[in-house]
């Protein structure tokens, strides 16, 4: 399905508020520019826009924008996608789409019929400017994130170990399956992804080990908590360049490595 330049899109998706999604998309689109050296773009479908800062555009400029030069000036068709993009000051190369307070209309905009396909479309008449898609979701499953769904060939749920039911996977999962049925495509890839590990915890030893016996191959290695990711965000830099020794570091190098075969073995087969 789409055209043979269909880039390879990956989304990173759940429900839940505060658990990697922002953090792992910005750590992904990094290592896809700087590591396997890929043309990138990364979208920021979040109004909260915090991908966006964290790769170098203050929320002043994003929320500065004409609509024509955003999100949803594109949704509306007063754009096209290359109209949109901007370069991330953090990571040399990488294209972005920053997000925005102004993408919270788009969920209650009940004239833009046809909007679900929308993206994709723009990705199957643009897509070959690049080779590989991050797109990092709010936190609910909605309009935009039927949108991002529609336009994924694969995705990754973040899960942070503490505090949360392994019941939130549930919903995120059936709602990526019944968008995929909608939209006439198979079922995407999906991989979860720990997210703030403390093996010193009882309760993150014994939540990994449940969702491993639930989800099996599916569950990447754990990302450990550490101070040093917040720290990343306020210097406005992925790990590698802001705390290359640190245990995340290393562990988002070992996780998206895993991703990444899985992804070329399987030949992007949902396109
Ligand atoms: N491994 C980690 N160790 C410590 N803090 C982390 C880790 N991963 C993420 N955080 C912090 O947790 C907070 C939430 O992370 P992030 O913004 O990536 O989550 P999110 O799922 O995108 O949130 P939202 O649902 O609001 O979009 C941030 O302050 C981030 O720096
Ligand atoms: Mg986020």
């Amino acid at each position: 399905m789409g055209s043979l330049e269909y880039p390879n899109t990956r989304i990173y998706i759940t429900q839940k508020g505060g658990v990697g999604k922002s953090t792992s998309c910005v750590e992904d689109s990094d290592r896809t520019v700087t590591i396997l050296n890929k043309r990138t773009l990364h979208i920021d479908l979040d109004p909260q826009g915090n991908s966006s800062t964290h790769l170098g555009i203050e929320r002043a400029q994003f929320e500065e924008l004409e609509e024509v030069q955003t999100l949803p000036g594109m949704f509306r068709g007063l754009s096209e996608l290359p109209d949109i993009v901007m370069s991330s000051p953090s990571v040399r190369g990488l294209d972005i789409i920053p997000g925005g307070v102004s993408l919270t209309g788009i969920e209650v905009d009940s004239s833009l019929h046809g909007l679900g396909g929308k993206l994709r479309r723009q990705l199957e008449k643009y897509g070959d400017r690049w080779d590989e898609v991050r797109i990092d979701m709010p936190p609910h499953l909605g309009k935009l994130t039927y949108v991002g769904v529609a336009a994924a060939t694969e995705a990754v749920i973040p899960f942070e170990l503490s505090g949360q039911s392994i019941e939130a996977l549930g919903p995120v999962l059936e709602m990526i399956r019944m968008t995929c049925r909608q939209e006439d495509r198979d079922d995407l890839e999906s991989w979860i992804l720990p997210t703030k590990a403390d093996f010193r915890q009882t309760l993150d030893r014994e939540a990994y080990k449940m969702v491993k016996d639930r989800y099996g191959d599916k569950v990447l290695p754990p990302i450990s908590r550490s101070v040093k990711v917040p720290e990343a965000f306020s210097a406005r830099q992925p790990l590698q360049r802001y705390a290359p020794a640190s245990k995340p570091n290393q562990e988002y190098q070992e996780a998206l490595k895993i991703i990444n075969k899985t992804t070329t073995k399987a030949g992007r087969k949902n396109k």
